[in-house]
């Protein structure tokens, strides 16, 4: 149980923990390729811990610094390295799909045999989605208890490459498939309806893979897609003998995290806040694109772009209107709309959230939960299937928050609950820990008078 109530002024600056899909990268790549990797501003969330508890169970040794749990050295056992005490090898990987489905990728290849099951949420969500693809190129897969759902057993076999045409712009998907991809004989092509997020083909190519993603249709030279475009794109990657470390990866903070601070930063009164160092690789932006047709006075400073680009936010109070969100936008905010929907019940106006039907199958059925969290609140929000309606300009009120253990529905509705009349209860606070344990801290630490 967590008690919030309304603020009347958000002021300071911000630093946001490292990404949580990079991080989960940083530690799967450095894993499987020769030398060490320093990670620096690793994620120490429950999700990535489960990915470096894997590995560690794998045979890898990481070491975390004494004094900086986020500063990790991975000694990585090449391609070809991974030695597990057990075949099969018992995987727990908690509540996280990102460690599930792009594990499944590289475990379909290796010699001996994975079991991969989690917490009850993430043996609830859809597996065959990464099922199929992988069986396509000769994996061994199977759902234990034949739903389609984690536990999988896996026995590794060896891959040929195939070029198929996902349904869902899913970068897990896309992620499991190329990481196989690495593995098989001949070349792997993954096509999606609009580019999801292309952390993995920007990270894998960072240690020496021939990968690319491009708009399907175009002769775009490699990195060219244009993800602000939202069309179809593809995704290639060839065989690799052996990937080598880049030395070190430093990981920007999560713009998924720093989605509740743009948001608070909207909606409180008389709010200033700087966002340090934010992740806004264009695949990932469009909580910013979106907030700003919404209306909100969003400014990018010391941009810098490595591996990844990054920039602080700065963010103020700003006068919000109702807006489209829908169509190639969606897999660059997918993990933001719940907080967007708390921004849209109260910009003036109506808001249309459509085409994001993956919400119902993240770690709540998020269209469901949103709904009634909102309408609990004095909102007035429509369900629809792949999305709601939201006719905004009604003041919120405190209410009970049921989060059904989702990490993103109780930091939306943190946020909701500092822009609401009266007090609001969230059910359980602790699944934050999932992406961002700190969060609490950091949130009511720029609430002044809190
Ligand atoms: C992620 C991809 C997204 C996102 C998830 C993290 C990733 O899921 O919702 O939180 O790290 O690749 P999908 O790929 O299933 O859309």
């Amino acid at each position: 149980m967590y008690r919030l109530s309304a603020a009347r002024r958000l002021r300071g600056d911000v630093t946001i923990p490292g990404d949580k899909s990079i991080s989960h990268r940083a530690v799967m790549f450095s894993s499987i390729a020769r030398g060490e990797t320093v990670i620096r501003n690793f994620l120490t969330s429950a999700d990535c811990l489960s990915t470096m508890a894997c590995f560690r169970k794998l045979g890898i040794r990481i070491e975390e610094s004494p004094s900086d749990p986020s500063h990790i050295r991975v000694f990585g056992k090449g391609m070809h390295g991974l030695s597990p005490e057990s075949s099969p090898v018992f995987l727990d990987t908690g509540n996280s799909g990102t460690t599930t489905r792009i594990m499944s990728g590289i475990l379909a290849p290796q010699k001996f045999t994975s079991v991969l099951s989690g917490d009850d949420s993430l043996n609830s969500r859809p597996m065959k989605r990464i099922m199929e693809p992988l069986s396509l190129m000769g994996a061994d897969i199977i759902s234990e208890k034949g739903n389609g759902c984690a536990p999988l057993r896996i026995r590794g076999s060896a891959l040929h490459g195939i070029d198929y045409r996902s349904k869902v712009a899913s970068a897990q998907v896309k992620s499991a498939i190329l990481c196989a991809g690495l593995y098989a004989e001949g070349t792997t092509l993954v096509h999606e309806p609009s580019l999801s997020r292309d952390h993995t083909e920007r990270m894998l190519a960072a240690f020496g893979a021939d990968v690319k993603s491009e708009p399907e249709g175009s002769g775009a030279p490699a990195g060219g897609a244009d993800p602000a475009g939202g069309g179809a794109s593809f995704s290639g990657i060839l065989p690799a003998d052996e990937l080598y470390s880049p030395g070190e990866i430093t990981v920007p903070g999560d713009i998924s995290s720093a989605a509740y601070f743009i948001a608070a930063a909207c909606l409180v009164p008389d709010a200033q806040v700087r966002i340090r160092n934010v992740g806004i690789n264009p695949t990932r932006d469009g909580m910013l694109r979106a907030a700003r047709a919404m209306g909100a006075e969003i400014v990018l400073e010391n941009q810098n772009d490595d591996v990844e680009p990054c920039a602080d936010l700065v963010v103020k109070t700003s006068s919000l209107k109702g807006t489209v969100i829908g169509g190639g936008i969606i897999p660059a905010l997918i993990d933001e709309l719940p907080v967007l929907a708390v921004m849209a019940a109260l910009a003036e106006g109506e808001t249309i959230i459509k085409d994001a039907a993956e919400l119902k199958v993240k770690e709540s059925d998020r269209i469901a939960v949103v709904t009634e969290n909102l309408k609990a609140m004095g909102a007035d929000i429509t369900a629809t299937d792949d999305g709601m309606i939201i006719r905004g300009g009604k003041p919120l009120h405190g209410a009970l928050i049921h989060t059904y253990g989702d990490h993103r529905i109780a930091m939306s509705f943190a946020v909701a609950a500092l822009a609401a009349e009266g007090e609001t209860i969230l059910d359980d606070e602790t699944c934050c820990s999932v992406s961002y344990p700190s969060f609490f801290q950091d949130l009511l630490g720029l609430v002044e008078g809190a």
